[in-house]
């Protein structure tokens, strides 16, 4: 079962291409968002958070990787902040606890990945030499849509997923992230998933070239002509449109989420819908993923032009579990997200829908 992903991802990356795979450890869980609510504490829901210390109420667009000191992630000169929403699952009387993330599985020989503690899998994608421009310092975006509580007339499947892991040890992990027809699903799944749940969350690749945001975090980031590029691990699309031609890395993130402990039917409420993200969606289409970047000097662009595989590039510092897990940073808004909770963090329960 392994061996054919591993087989798949070997066939579908070229020599010279690029596929970075690396873990990060949770930096912290809080209730702030610096990219869509910067300069609020709380902000409306609970985000879980990983890579560099600079995370913070606000982040000033300018060179990430001068203000951190630390992270959290594989890579050391990756002091990008990635983050989203975290998973609840709601018991019959009401009450939510908190979904936990525990380490993705061993692949390309990178046992740092599948010692993490909570946090994900990030994973950037180039097809060779010259093919992306790394990111430029204060950059950031944003995909998905905290409010989306219905597929609408496109589907983003291939860029925002769960699959349902049919058994233990990532059991039903054959087909390429959001391109396995009954595993993947861009609701939540619908019934007890034996071996737990991954999320993968695909980001936009292609930029205007010369805003590091938009007002949206979106505008400035676009699909190629053909459509949200799917995940190959070796290629990032074809065309840009004329608007946004510049050809970006492919970001996506991987998270592997533990139900099992949640997996009993008669948990579940009356309506069958156990799981919600910490937006109070319990339909998954909110699904979203926010990115700040922060790798230091050019490491990115070299990395992606090195026909890297998985968590180790010549010429790229990494870090041990030990180094990583000591980068924290403080939470901001003290609040209880742990344990059994009468609600979802700052929801009132008009807002759990
Ligand atoms: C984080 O933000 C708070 C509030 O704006 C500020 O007091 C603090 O110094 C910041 N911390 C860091 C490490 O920048
Ligand atoms: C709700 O149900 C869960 C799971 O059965 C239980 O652990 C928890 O204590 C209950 N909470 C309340 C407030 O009864």
């Amino acid at each position: 079962m392994h061996s054919l992903t591993l087989l798949s991802l070997a066939a579908v990356g070229h020599a010279a291409s690029t596929m970075l795979r690396f873990g990060c450890s949770q930096i912290v869980i809080d209730r702030i968002d610096p990219l869509v609510n910067p300069g609020q504490a709380p902000s409306p829901h609970l985000h879980q958070v990983v890579g560099g210390n600079a995370f913070n109420i606000s982040m000033p667009s300018t060179d990430i990787a001068e203000l951190a000191t630390c992270t959290t992630c594989n890579y050391a000169d990756d002091f990008s902040n990635y983050w989203t929403a975290n998973m609840y699952f709601k018991a019959r009387n009401g009450s939510f606890k908190r979904v936990p993330q525990v380490p993705n599985r061993l692949l390309f020989g990178d046992k740092f990945t599948t010692k993490t503690t909570g946090g994900f899998v990030v994973y950037y994608v180039s097809p060779g030499k010259g093919g992306v421009t790394a990111f430029k310092p204060g950059f950031r975006m944003l995909v998905g849509d905290a409010n989306k509580r219905a597929q609408g007339s496109k589907s983003m499947k291939s860029q925002t997923c769960f699959r349902c892991y049919s058994g233990p040890n990532f059991g039903g992990d054959n087909a390429a992230p959001c391109a396995d027809a009954k595993l993947d699903t861009e609701a939540f799944p619908k019934g007890p998933c034996l071996g737990g749940i991954r999320s993968n969350i695909l980001y936009p690749t292609c930029w205007d070239g010369k805003n590091l945001d938009s007002p949206d975090h979106k505008s400035h980031v676009a699909y190629p002509t053909a459509g949200p590029q799917t995940f190959t691990g070796s290629s990032v699309g074809t065309t840009c449109p004329t608007t946004h031609p510049v050809k970006i890395p492919q970001i996506m993130l991987e998270i592997v989420w533990d139900t099992t402990a949640f997996n009993n039917k008669a948990d579940w409420p009356a309506d069958e819908k156990p799981l919600y993200l910490s937006t109070g969606d319990n339909t998954g289409y909110g699904q979203h993923g926010d990115y700040v970047f922060g790798w230091r000097g050019d490491a990115l662009q070299r990395a992606m032009d090195a026909g890297c595989t998985g968590a180790s590039c010549s010429n790229l510092k990494v870090l041990t579990n030990e180094e990583a897990a000591k980068c924290k940073v403080p939470e901001r808004v003290n609040e209880k997200w742990e344990g059994w909770l009468d609600s979802l963090p700052g929801m009132t329960p008009d807002m759990i829908q």
